[in-house]
């Protein structure tokens, strides 16, 4: 028994936000122009009832993870691919998702047969890739198909180990009216895609590409379907890529797998620290060193301030790698409390090498690289510094601190300047630790 209307619903590209009427302004995300037609068919369908478990009757096998053999990007999935898992992979076009799939692919062919469907790419394309990559695999099967229906079809002839989906704008399903590429489509060939991994246990990675102007539906709106999201970030100007889970269903979120990109595909950065630091000034204004924390992975990076003077009446503030607000509430602390006239002078801060730092342990190091640069006066080198700063200007106490002061002292740097409250349990280190109650004491220390 089953019986389906018809209604028109308009979409948001952009977030997925549906409404009855169209809208100029997506009221969710803010996007313009972003509503698109979406014909929906409602189905009311029978359900069908699942039957309960005992929780203690369940029984599961462990040692269900596999490994990609690449070891950056098995930390960033919690310790492998899990069967029967969903990865979701984002990122901007052209930062590499397809070559880290690739090269993904050649360790998982130790499973049997894996499938890349790939609606971007002929597969003479993928063949130069996978020689340029020294991929060489009969176990690898590229199929250049974009209709849902099919690769599903295939997919069930085949049954392959694992499968690659490159990417999920392309394709799109005979059911469904609308265009490649619209959350309607997206969504519901996500979702089929997402069953068929389920019921055959096999891992499923999705590739979706992020555009900012919305033209293409990100792949935002499918986060809460899949076990996984990696977003894969990074400077396109620069070698280094970020691999990093923003959730996980199984293993850590904010774990991160670092690569670099070279002429034959992704190499893994098994010592992030050394490679950040490598080449940064010494002895320049504006330049300090943090010790931040990715996940549980502690990485040594260098923060760049410049201050200068307004050429024209409103001064700019640039904020690349750390949030945008946070350092102007900082360059407020900056000002009120130690009286620096930061008012009139356009500030630019950024994180070397295109990373992302997200955590309040980085305030120390904005403060301190946007004091030196006003100053004129350089941090010693061999000094680093992390803790977060409150509106009063005291320096707070951050989770971790030895893990920091442990990879500081690996690379070789000789003295940290952190928060009281966690100088008193650093104690024993090769490391000289200073402990500094608020931004004050913090700057005397690093400046004088
Ligand atoms: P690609 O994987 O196609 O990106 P995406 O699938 O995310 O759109 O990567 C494309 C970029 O990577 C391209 O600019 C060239 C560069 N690249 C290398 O530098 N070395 C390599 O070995 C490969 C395969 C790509
Ligand atoms: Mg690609």
């Amino acid at each position: 028994m089953s019986r389906s209307k018809t209604r028109i619903l308009y979409q948001c590209q952009s977030c997925g936000y549906s409404s009855p009427k169209w809208l100029g302004k997506c009221p969710d995300c803010g996007e313009w122009n972003s509503f698109v037609e979406e014909e929906r068919a409602v189905k009311l369908r029978k359900q069908e009832t699942a039957a309960p478990v005992k929780l203690s009757e369940i029984t599961h096998s462990t040692g269900s993870r596999h490994s990609t053999q690449i070891s950056e990007f098995d930390r960033a999935l919690g310790g492998g691919v899990v069967l029967g898992s969903v990865v979701l992979i984002g990122g901007d076009p052209g930062i590499g998702k397809s070559t880290l799939l690739l090269q993904a692919l050649k360790g998982l062919t130790k499973l049997g047969d894996v499938l890349y469907v790939s609606g971007e790419e002929s597969p003479e394309q993928i063949k130069i890739r996978a020689e340029r990559l020294n991929v060489k695999s009969d176990n690898i099967v590229l199929l250049p198909e974009t209709s849902l229906e099919g690769i599903i079809s295939i997919a069930q002839k085949l049954s392959p180990q694992v499968i690659v989906i490159d990417s999920i704008q392309t394709v799109f399903s005979l059911e469904l009216p609308s265009a490649p590429g619209s959350v309607a489509q997206i969504r519901e060939c996500a979702t089929k895609l997402m069953f068929f991994a389920k019921k055959y246990g096999i891992p499923l990675f999705i590739i979706g590409h992020v555009t900012k102007d919305g033209s293409i539906a990100g792949p935002r709106v499918l986060e809460h379907i899949v076990d996984t999201v990696l977003y894969f970030e990074g400077d396109k100007g620069t070698p280094f890529r970020i691999l990093r889970a923003v959730k996980n269903r199984f293993g850590a979120a904010n774990e991160i797998g670092v690569f670099e990109m070279s002429e034959s595909g992704l190499k893994e950065v098994d010592n992030p620290s050394e490679l950040f630091l490598s080449g940064r000034p010494i002895n320049v204004p504006g330049s300090v060193v943090v010790a931040s924390l990715e996940g549980t992975r502690p990485m040594i990076v260098e923060i760049q301030a410049l201050v200068s003077a307004t050429s024209f009446g409103v001064p700019r503030r640039t904020a690349l790698g750390v949030d945008y607000n946070r350092v102007n509430l900082l360059i407020a602390v900056l000002d009120k409390r130690l009286g620096m006239r930061l008012g009139d002078m356009d500030i630019f801060v950024n994180v070397v090498g295109g990373l992302k730092i997200d955590e309040p342990a980085v305030d120390m190091a904005i403060i301190s690289a946007v004091a030196s640069s006003f100053k004129n006066k350089p941090v010693d080198p061999w000094t680093f510094v992390f803790g977060e700063i409150g509106l009063s200007g005291e320096l707070r106490a951050i989770s971790q601190a030895e893990t920091r002061v442990k990879e500081a002292a690996k690379i070789g740097l000789k003295k940290g300047v952190v928060p009281a409250g966690n100088a008193g349990t650093l104690k024993g280190t090769d490391i000289e630790v200073i402990g500094a109650k608020n931004v004050e004491e913090a700057l005397e220390i690093l400046f004088f």
